[in-house]
C-alpha cells in the first residue's frame, strides 16, 4: 500500500560530539533500514539533522566560554563528519538553525496558533533573581530527592536516573551561577494534549498494536496516567521566536520545533536534489510510509506529542512506525556526556582507523533492541577476534587466497556435487527470506546473525573439506568446493552490505563484483565460471590485548575525574544544617568538654576507620577511639596538638580496645572530619563551656 518511506532519525544536540549510544540505538539500526530499503529500490528519503536549540546547546556554551552560535557550529559540523565516517548514509543532515526551518517552524505555530488549537496558561517558573532570568529544568541544579547525591538536574538525577521535576530537588540552585531560585509567575501557550487523548488511545493502542512492546507500553502508560496540556514556549533567549504579538522573551520550546525539523530538512532535500520531487508527497501523501528511528527517551514526544501536533495541523501523515530502541549502557555505567563517560565516535577512529565496520557490528550484535544492553571493550575484542576475524574474514580469506593458488584466481567449475556440498548451497535458499523478515520488523541483531552464521556455514564446510589436501589428488574436488564456497562469499558480500557497508564494498572489489544486487541473493551462480577475482586483503585485523587495555585505562582515569568533580559538586551546593530545637544550660552542663594533649596517635590494626589516641588530659593520660581514619591518612601530624574531647561519656570497647571519651571533630562539606581545638594553647585538662 505504501509507495515509498520516509525514514527520520532523532536530531542530535549539537553540545557534544557523538557517542556509541547514539549510534547504537538510532543511527545505525536507521542505516542498516534506509540501505535495505534502497537495495530493494524502496524509493526513500533518510532525513537527519542537528537539533540546535534548547537549553543543553547553552549551558555547553556557558561552559565552553563561547557563543551558542559557535557552540552550534562547532559541534554541527563534527556530528556530520562522524555520521558521513561511520557511513550513516542521510541524504539530508540539516540544522534547525536553518532559514528553512525557522520559518517552516514559526508557521506551523502560527497556524495552531490561528486555528486556536493552543492554549494559554500562566504558572509559576523558577526564576533568579540576580540573572533576571527564568530558569528550565536542565538550568537547575540541587540534590537528588531519592539518591541524595548533589549537583542533579531539574529533570533528570544522572547518578540514580531518577526523573525528576524541579519543584523536587533539595536546595535547588541556578547550575550556572550556582544562585539560590524564587519562583515568579510566567505565562506560555499549550498543546492540549489532554484534547488529544481519545484520538491517540485509538491510533496507539487500537491501530498501532504492532509497534515494538517497549514503545507501545510507554505510550500506553502516559495514556493511562492521562495526557496533560503541554507548554510548547519557554522564557528563554536562544530559539525560535514565538511568533505572535506579545511574545517577546519567549521561544518555542525545542520540543515543539525539533521534530518540524524532520519536515524542514525535507524541504531542503527536494530543493537541492530535484530526484526527491516535491517535499509535500513525502509528508502529506498517505502512500507515504514515516518512520521515526529514536532513542527511548524520545517515545513520548515522537508517539505523543509530534503526532498531535501533526494531528492538530491537519495537514501531515503520521508515523507508521516508531522504532525506539532501549539504551546502551558502557561498562556498566549509564552513558553520559557530561560525565564524559562514552566512546566518542572521533576518537574511536584515531585509536582504531578504518574500524567502522567492526563498531558497526558489535553494536548490532549487541543492540539494546528490547532491553538495555552493555557495551564493553573485552566483548568489542572478541567478537572482532572471534567472529568477524575467525567466521567472516578466515573463510573469504582461505577460499580467495585457495583460488589464487590453484585456480589462478578465476572461478572454478562446479562438478559431481557431494551431499555436502549440496546442503550447504541449499542453506543459501532461506538466506534472502529470513533477512528480509527480520530487516522489515526492526529486528536488526536477528538479521546480522542470519548473515553471520552464513559465513559460519562456510569456514565450517572449509575446514571440513580440507582442500589443501585434496589438492594433492583431486583438483576437480578442490574446484567444487571453492566453486561452492565463492557463491557463499558473494552471498556475504550482498548479505552484509546494509551490515557493514565498508567491508562489503572491499570484499566486492575482492571478488570483483561491480554492483550490489540485493535480488541475487541466495542465489548459487552469482560468479560464473571462470570470473577473474579481484587483489585479496585481509577484510579484518585481530585487535590486541594492549589496544583493549588502553580503552579501560582511560576509562578509569574519567572515572577518577568524576569522582573530584562531584566532590566539587557537594561543596558547590553545601548549606550548613538547619540550627537544632531548642534546649538550656543545664542539658549543655551535663556534658563535660575539656582540652587535652594527643601524646599518641595511630590506625587500629584491622579497622579502616578507628584511630587510637593517647591524650594527656591534665590528670593522667586516656586512651580514645576515634572513627576518623580516613580523614587523617597521616594520623602522626595530630601528635602534639591539643584537642577537645568529651570526658564523661561512659567507657566503650571497640575491637577489642576500651575508648574513655570522645573526640570532637567538625566535618567539612566535602565530608572529611577535622578535630577541634581551643585558639591558642591552654592548660590540659581545661573545660569548655
Ligand atoms: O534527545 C535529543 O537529543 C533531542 N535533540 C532529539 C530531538 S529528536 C527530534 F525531535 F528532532
Ligand atoms: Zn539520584
Amino acid at each position: 500500500m505504501f509507495k515509498r518511506s520516509l525514514v527520520t532519525t532523532a536530531l542530535p544536540y549539537a553540545n557534544g560530539p557523538i557517542h556509541i549510544g547514539h549510534l547504537a540505538g538510532v543511527y545505525i539500526p536507521a542505516d542498516i533500514y534506509v540501505r535495505y530499503l534502497r537495495l530493494k529500490h524502496v524509493p526513500v528519503a533518510f532525513i537527519g539533522g542537528s537539533d540546535e536549540h534548547g537549553v543543553p546547546v547553552t549551558i555547553r556554551a556557558k561552559q565552553e566560554g563561547i557563543t551558542v552560535q559557535e557552540v552550534v557550529d562547532r559541534y554541527h559540523e563534527l556530528i556530520q563528519k562522524s555520521f558521513e565516517e561511520f557511513g550513516i548514509s542521510f541524504d539530508v543532515y540539516g540544522r534547525t538553525t536553518s532559514a528553512t526551518h525557522h520559518k517552516t517552524a514559526s508557521d506551523f505555530f502560527r497556524k495552531l496558533y490561528d486555528e486556536n488549537k493552543l492554549i494559554v496558561q500562566e504558572t509559576e517558573q523558577f526564576f533568579d533573581e540576580q540573572t533576571q532570568e527564568f530558569l528550565t529544568d536542565r538550568n537547575i541544579k540541587g540534590e537528588c530527592p531519592r539518591c541524595h547525591s548533589q549537583g542533579a538536574y531539574g529533570d533528570q538525577c544522572e547518578k540514580c536516573g531518577a526523573t525528576l521535576s524541579p519543584e523536587e530537588l533539595i536546595n535547588p540552585y541556578n547550575a550556572n551561577t550556582g544562585n539560590p531560585l524564587t519562583k515568579k509567575r510566567t505565562s506560555h501557550w499549550y498543546l492540549p494534549l489532554d484534547a488529544y487523548q481519545p484520538w491517540l488511545e485509538e491510533w496507539i493502542l487500537q491501530d498501532h498494536k504492532e509497534w515494538r512492546p517497549n514503545v507501545y507500553g510507554q505510550c500506553k502508560s502516559w495514556l493511562d496516567t492521562g495526557l496533560k496540556p503541554r507548554a510548547v514556549t519557554r522564557d528563554l533567549s536562544w530559539g525560535i521566536p514565538v511568533p505572535v504579538e506579545n511574545a517577546e522573551g519567549k521561544v518555542l520550546y525545542v520540543w515543539f520545533d525539533a521534530p518540524i525539523g524532520y519536515i524542514s530538512n525535507t524541504k531542503d532535500l527536494c530543493e537541492q536534489n530535484p530526484a526527491f520531487g516535491k517535499w509535500e508527497t513525502w509528508w502529506q501523501d498517505e502512500e507515504t510510509r514515516l518512520i521515526h528511528f529514536i532513542g527511548k527517551d524520545n517515545i513520548v514526544f515522537h508517539c505523543i506529542v509530534f503526532p498531535t501536533m501533526l494531528k492538530a495541523h491537519g495537514k501531515f501523515i503520521l508515523p507508521d512506525n516508531v522504532p525506539s530502541n532501549e539504551f546502551l549502557n558502557l561498562e556498566g555505567d549509564k552513558l553520559s556526556t557530561s560525565r564524559n563517560w562514552a566512546v566518542w565516535l572521533h576518537e574511536y577512529l584515531v585509536d582504531f582507523p578504518n574500524k567502522q565496520d567492526v563498531l558497526r557490528y558489535v553494536l548490532t550484535a549487541n543492540a539494546p533492541e528490547t532491553k538495555d544492553n552493555d557495551f564493553t571493550w573485552s566483548d568489542f575484542q572478541a567478537r572482532n577476534n572471534n567472529e568477524l576475524v575467525a567466521v567472516y574474514g578466515n573463510f573469504v580469506n582461505r577460499t580467495l587466497v585457495l583460488t589464487n593458488k590453484y585456480f589462478d584466481g578465476k572461478v572454478p567449475p562446479l562438478k559431481n556435487l557431494t551431499e555436502t556440498d549440496k546442503q550447504v548451497l541449499e542453506s543459501l535458499n532461506e538466506i534472502k527470506t529470513s533477512v528480509e523478515a527480520l530487516l522489515d520488523d526492526f529486528h536488526f541483531r536477528d538479521a546480522q546473525k542470519v548473515a553471520m552464521n552464513l559465513a559460519r556455514v562456510g569456514n565450517k564446510y572449509l575446514t571440513e573439506t580440507e582442500p589443501w589436501q585434496l589438492a594433492k589428488t583431486d583438483m576437480e574436488r578442490v574446484g567444487t568446493i571453492l566453486h561452492v564456497c565463492l557463491q557463499l562469499v558473494a552471498n556475504l558480500a550482498i548479505v552484509f552490505e546494509p551490515f557493514l557497508p565498508f567491508s562489503s564494498e572491499k570484499l566486492r572489489k575482492m571478488i570483483n563484483l561491480s554492483a550490489c544486487e540485493w535480488d541475487d541473493l541466495g542465489k548459487q551462480d552469482i560468479l560464473q565460471v571462470g570470473h577473474s577475482l579481484g587483489k585479496v586483503a585481509l577484510l579484518f585485523d585481530k585487535i590486541e590485548d594492549a589496544e583493549i587495555a588502553k580503552q579501560l585505562n582511560r576509562l578509569e582515569e574519567i572515572k577518577q575525574a568524576n569522582i573530584v568533580q562531584q566532590e566539587q559538586e557537594a561543596l558547590k551546593s553545601w548549606q550548613p544544617q538547619p540550627i537544632k530545637a531548642p534546649t538550656d544550660i543545664e542539658t549543655f552542663d551535663k556534658i563535660d568538654i575539656r582540652v587535652g594533649k594527643v601524646l599518641k596517635c595511630e590506625k587500629v590494626p584491622k579497622s579502616e576507620k578507628l584511630l587510637r589516641f593517647t591524650i594527656d588530659d591534665g590528670v593522667s593520660e586516656r586512651t580514645i577511639l576515634s572513627g576518623i581514619a580516613q580523614s587523617y591518612p597521616n594520623c602522626e601530624v595530630l601528635v602534639g596538638k591539643q584537642i577537645l574531647f568529651v570526658a564523661n561519656f561512659p567507657p566503650r570497647k571497640m575491637m577489642g580496645i576500651e575508648s574513655n571519651g570522645m573526640i570532637l571533630s567538625v566535618c567539612d562539606a566535602d565530608g572529611r572530619l577535622v578535630v577541634t581545638t581551643a585558639s591558642e594553647e591552654v592548660k590540659n585538662g581545661t573545660t569548655v563551656g
